[in-house]
C-alpha cells in the first residue's frame, strides 16, 4: 500500500514537475506522450542503445526524452561538456533505484557523498591484490571445465548462456567462496539472481510499480528472497569463525575495519554489497566476452594474430597475472571490442542543481545521461566508426585522443569501481579460449541487440562454432 502511495504521491508533486516540464521544453528532442513519455518510442527502436544515437543524430549533443510523466532525462554527448560537469554529479537517479532497488537500498551504488566517497575507497583495494589472484585460480578452473566440454561439443554452441553462467560462477565463488556453486544456498541465490535480472529491465518502463501483475509480485517476491540469502549466508560466515582464513569478497568486507578497529560495514551493507558486485562482476563480463568472440569470430585475421601472440606468450602455459600486460594484441582487440559493442551503453545521474549549458538549462531533479554508445561511435573521432580495428589502441593512437573519447567503464566519481576486476576476467578467459579453440559464427545466427538488465546482449543468443586447435593445453 506503501508503494502505492509513494507513487500518487510522487506523481502529483506538480510544484517540482512544473518546472522541470518548463525547463525540459526549451531542450531540444522529441514530443513526448503526457503520461507515457517516450518510453514506448524508446522499448520501439530497441532500447538505448538504437534510441540515443537517433536522437543524437537528429537533435545534436544536448537532447531530452522523458521516462514517464514526471522523469526528464537530459543525454549529452560532447565530451568537452561531459568533463566539466560529471565530477559534480555524484547521485544516482531515480530510473537507477527502479533498475538496481533489488541490490538493497544499502548498495553503493545508491549512496551520497561524503558516504559514497568513503565505501568506494574501502572497495578499490578489495577488487585488486589477492581478489584478483583469486580471480586468476577460479577462472582456470571454471573456464577450464567449460572448455572441456566444448571439446565433445559437434554442434553449434550458445555461447551468451555459455558465458552468462561461467562468469557467474567465477564471480559468485570471487564473492562467496569456492563453494557457492556447491551449496543449496549458493544454487538458490543464483537462481533467484537469474529471474530477477531476467526482467529487471522492464521495471525502467513502468510510469507505476504494476503490484496487481502476479509476475510483477513474484518478482518482488524473489527480490525478498534473494536479500534472506544473503543474509543467511552472511550470519553462516560469521558463525563459522573462519573469516581471517578466506579472501572471498564477503569475508573481506566482513573483515573490514574503521579507524577505531570497529567493523565498518553492517551486516545490511555487506549484503547490499557483495549482490552489488556479484551483478557488476558477471553480466559486464559476459557481455564483453560474448561480443568479443562474436567480433573474433567474423574477423578471422584478427583471431589469427590474437592466438599466435597467445601461444607465444603462453608457451602453452595456463595465463597468470603477469603475462597479462604482455598479451599486447589481445588487450587492444578487447579494447577494441568494448568500443563498438559496449556492455553498459548508457549511464545515468540526477541534476542535484541547475546545469547551465550554452543556450540551455538541464534542470534540477533531471536525469542527467551519459551515452557511451554515442560517445564510441563518433565519426569525428573513431573514422569509420563501426569497422573493427584492434589498431586504434595502438599507444600513439591512444595518446592522440581525447580524455573522454572512450568510456566503457564510465567516468567521474562514479565510474566502474570493478575496471580493472573486469579487464583481468576478460583477458584470462579469452586467452583460455583462443589457447584451445578457433572460433566462426553459426552460419543460421541472426544477430540481434538488445538491452538486458542495463547489459548490451544479443537478443538471439550467440552460436559459434568452435574447433579445437592443434595446441591445446
Ligand atoms: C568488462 C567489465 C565491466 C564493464 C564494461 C563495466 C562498466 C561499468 C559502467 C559503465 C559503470 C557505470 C559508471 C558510471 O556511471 O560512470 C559501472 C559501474 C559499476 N561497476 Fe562496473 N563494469 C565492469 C565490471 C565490473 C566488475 C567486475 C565489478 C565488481 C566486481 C563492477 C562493479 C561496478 C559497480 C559497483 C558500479 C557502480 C559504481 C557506483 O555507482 O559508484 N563492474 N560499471
Amino acid at each position: 500500500m506503501d508503494e502505492i502511495l509513494g507513487n500518487v504521491l510522487r506523481l502529483v508533486g506538480l510544484n517540482n514537475l512544473a518546472t522541470l516540464r518548463k525547463l525540459g521544453d526549451l531542450l531540444p528532442g522529441p514530443q513526448a506522450n503526457p503520461f507515457l513519455g517516450n518510453l514506448v518510442n524508446l522499448k520501439q527502436t530497441g532500447g538505448f542503445q538504437h534510441y540515443l544515437p537517433a536522437l543524437h543524430q537528429q537533435y545534436g549533443s544536448v537532447v531530452k526524452f522523458w521516462l514517464g510523466p514526471s522523469d526528464l532525462a537530459v543525454s549529452v554527448s560532447d565530451i568537452d561538456i561531459l568533463g566539466e560537469v560529471t565530477n559534480h554529479l555524484s547521485v544516482r537517479p531515480e530510473a537507477a533505484r527502479k533498475l538496481f532497488g533489488w541490490m538493497g537500498k544499502e548498495s553503493l551504488t545508491f549512496q551520497k557523498p561524503p558516504e559514497t566517497i568513503t565505501t568506494r575507497s574501502k572497495f578499490f583495494p578489495l577488487l585488486i591484490g589477492q581478489s584478483l589472484q583469486y580471480l586468476c585460480s577460479a577462472t582456470h578452473d571454471r573456464t577450464a571445465r567449460m572448455l572441456d566440454g566444448w571439446s565433445v561439443r559437434r554442434d553449434a554452441i550458445d555461447i551468451k548462456e555459455e558465458f552468462s553462467n561461467l562468469t557467474l560462477d567465477i564471480v559468485g565463488s570471487c564473492s562467496f567462496g569456492q563453494e557457492f556453486g556447491n551449496t543449496n544456498l549458493g544454487q538458490e541465490i543464483r537462481t533467484l539472481f537469474k529471474h530477477i535480472l531476467a526482467t529487471s529491465q522492464q521495471r525502467l518502463e513502468e510510469v507505476v510499480p504494476p503490484v496487481w501483475d502476479v509476475k510483477y509480485r513474484q518478482w518482488n517476491q524473489d527480490v525478498t528472497r534473494l536479500q534472506e540469502c544473503a543474509g543467511e549466508l552472511i550470519e553462516q560466515r560469521r558463525k563459522a569463525r573462519t573469516l581471517n582464513e578466506r579472501n572471498d569478497l564477503l569475508s573481506l568486507v566482513l573483515n573490514e575495519r574503521n579507524d577505531n578497529g570497529e567493523q565498518f560495514f553492517s551486516d545490511n551493507e555487506a549484503r547490499s554489497s557483495v549482490l552489488t558486485f556479484l551483478f557488476g562482476g558477471f553480466d559486464p563480463a559476459g557481455s564483453a566476452l560474448t561480443w568479443t568472440c562474436y567480433l573474433l569470430a567474423t574477423h578471422p585475421e584478427i583471431q589469427a594474430l590474437a592466438r599466435q601472440e597467445v601461444a607465444r606468450v603462453l608457451d602453452g602455459r595456463l595465463p597468470e597475472l603477469e603475462d597479462l600486460p604482455r598479451l599486447e594484441y589481445l588487450n587492444r582487440v578487447i579494447k577494441e571490442s568494448l568500443r563498438l559493442y559496449t556492455p553498459n551503453p548508457v549511464t545515468m545521474r540526477l541534476v542535484e542543481s541547475d546545469i547551465p549549458i550554452g543556450d540551455y538549462t538541464i534542470p534540477t531533479g533531471a536525469t542527467f545521461c551519459i551515452p557511451i554508445c554515442v560517445i564510441h561511435k563518433d565519426a569525428t573521432i573513431w573514422p569509420n566508426p563501426d569497422n573493427f580495428d584492434p589498431d586504434r589502441f595502438l599507444p600513439e593512437q591512444e595518446q592522440a585522443r581525447p580524455r573522454y573519447a572512450y568510456i566503457p567503464f564510465g567516468m567521474g566519481a562514479r565510474g566502474c569501481v570493478g575496471a580493472r576486476f573486469g579487464t583481468t576476467q576478460v583477458q584470462l578467459m579469452l586467452s583460455m579460449i583462443l589457447q584451445r579453440f578457433s572460433l566462426t559464427l553459426s552460419p543460421d545466427q541472426e544477430i540481434v541487440s538488445q538491452i538486458e538488465a542495463t547489459i548490451l546482449q544479443p537478443k538471439f543468443g550467440l552460436k559459434l562454432l568452435a574447433q579445437s586447435t592443434s595446441s591445446s593445453v
